[in-house]
C-alpha cells in the first residue's frame, strides 16, 4: 500500500539462544508516530534495526517507504537516532553534521545544518566540541544528525534517555512539529508518559513479541467511574458519567462532605505493567 511507512510480516531476530524479536507483525502509516514500548531487553532496538536495515533478520521480511528493508536508496530517506553512539570527542557539532551532510551528499548543507541546530536548540553550542557536551547535548547532537535532509521517516531509539524535563518536553514538541509536517515517526520508549503525549498508537512488545498494540485510548480503555475525595480520603465508585450526580447527591445526603470529585483514569503506566507481567 503507497499510504504504508511501514509493513513489517512476521520479522524475527535470534541471537544464539535468544530470541531478540519474534514474530513481529506490523504496520505503520504514513505520517502516523508510532510509540514501540517495552521494558529493556524486549527487542525494540533490534527491531528498529532491522527496519533501518543495520540487522538482517534471521526471519520475516519487512518494507519501509515501499522498498524491502535494507535498501540503499531508501536509507537516504530515513532518519535514525540510535539508542547508544558516540561521537568522536574532538569534533565541533557542526563539523559532525558536515560530515552527515557530505555522506548524505546534501545540498545546501551549510543552510540545512543550521536549521537543525535551530530544532534541537545547539544552534550557541555548534562550534563547541563532542567532549565538552553533556550526555543530553550529545543526545540532542543526535537527534539534530536524524533531522538531516529532511527525512520521510525517523526513527528515534530511546530520544530522551539523556535529557532533563526541559528537554524532554524540547523533543515531545519536536515530534509535534515533524508530525505537522507529515513526517512518520517510529518511537522507541520505555516512557510511557511521552509516548502516551505524542503518539497516535502504540505497540507494546516484551520478549521479543507484540503483547498489545492500538490507540493509547483503546489500550487504556474508557475511563470508568470516578475517585471521590471525603473527609477520611478519595474512595472510587464504578458508576457510568451519567449517574455522577446522583452519586453525589446520595453522599451528600448521607451526611458526607464532599472535596473532590475526579474521573477515574488508568494511566498507560498501568496498563503496560499489567500486559508485561501477563506476559
Ligand atoms: N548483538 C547482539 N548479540 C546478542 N544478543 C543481542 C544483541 N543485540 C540484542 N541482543 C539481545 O536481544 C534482546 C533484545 O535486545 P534489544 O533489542 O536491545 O532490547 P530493547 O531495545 O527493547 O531493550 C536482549 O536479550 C539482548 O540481550
Ligand atoms: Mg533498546
Amino acid at each position: 500500500m503507497p499510504d504504508d511507512a511501514i509493513v513489517a510480516h512476521a520479522l524475527a531476530k535470534r541471537y544464539g539462544r535468544i530470541d531478540a524479536v519474534q514474530d513481529l507483525t506490523l504496520r505503520v502509516a504514513r505520517g502516523e508516530c508510532l510509540g514501540f514500548l517495552g521494558p529493556n531487553g524486549a527487542g525494540k532496538s533490534t527491531a528498529v534495526k532491522i527496519l533501518v536495515g543495520l540487522v538482517r533478520p534471521t526471519g520475516g521480511d519487512a518494507e519501509v517507504l515501499g522498498k524491502p528493508v535494507g535498501d540503499r536508496a531508501t536509507r537516504a530517506r530515513i532518519g535514525y537516532l540510535p539508542e547508544l553512539f558516540r561521537y568522536p570527542d574532538w569534533l565541533a557539532a557542526r563539523e559532525v553534521l558536515a560530515f552527515h551532510a557530505r555522506l548524505l551528499r546534501l545540498a545546501g548543507a551549510a543552510h540545512e545544518i543550521d536549521v537543525v541546530l535551530d530544532e534541537v536548540g545547539l544552534r550557541e553550542r555548534a562550534g563547541d566540541r563532542v567532549g565538552t557536551f553533556s550526555k543530553g547535548m550529545q543526545q540532542r547532537l543526535g537527534l539534530a544528525v536524524a533531522l538531516l535532509g529532511s527525512p520521510e521517516m525517523l526513527f528515534l531509539d530511546e530520544p530522551t534517555s539523556a535529557l532533563d524535563p526541559v528537554g524532554r518536553s524540547d523533543v515531545r514538541a519536536l515530534i509535534e512539529r515533524l508530525r505537522a509536517r507529515g513526517t512518520t515517526v517510529f518511537l522507541n520508549s520505555h516512557l510511557l508518559g511521552e509516548v502516551e503525549r505524542v503518539c497516535d498508537r502504540v505497540c507494546v512488545v516484551d520478549r521479543g513479541r507484540v503483547v498489545a498494540e492500538g490507540t493509547v485510548d483503546a489500550l487504556v480503555g474508557e475511563s470508568r467511574g470516578v475517585r471521590v475525595q471525603l473527609d477520611d480520603g478519595w474512595r472510587e465508585f464504578d458508576v457510568a458519567p451519567a449517574e455522577v450526580p446522583q452519586l453525589v447527591a446520595r453522599l451528600v445526603a448521607e451526611g458526607a462532605r464532599i472535596h473532590a470529585v475526579e474521573p477515574k483514569h488508568v494511566t498507560l503506566e498501568e496498563r503496560f505493567l499489567a500486559l508485561v507481567r501477563r506476559a
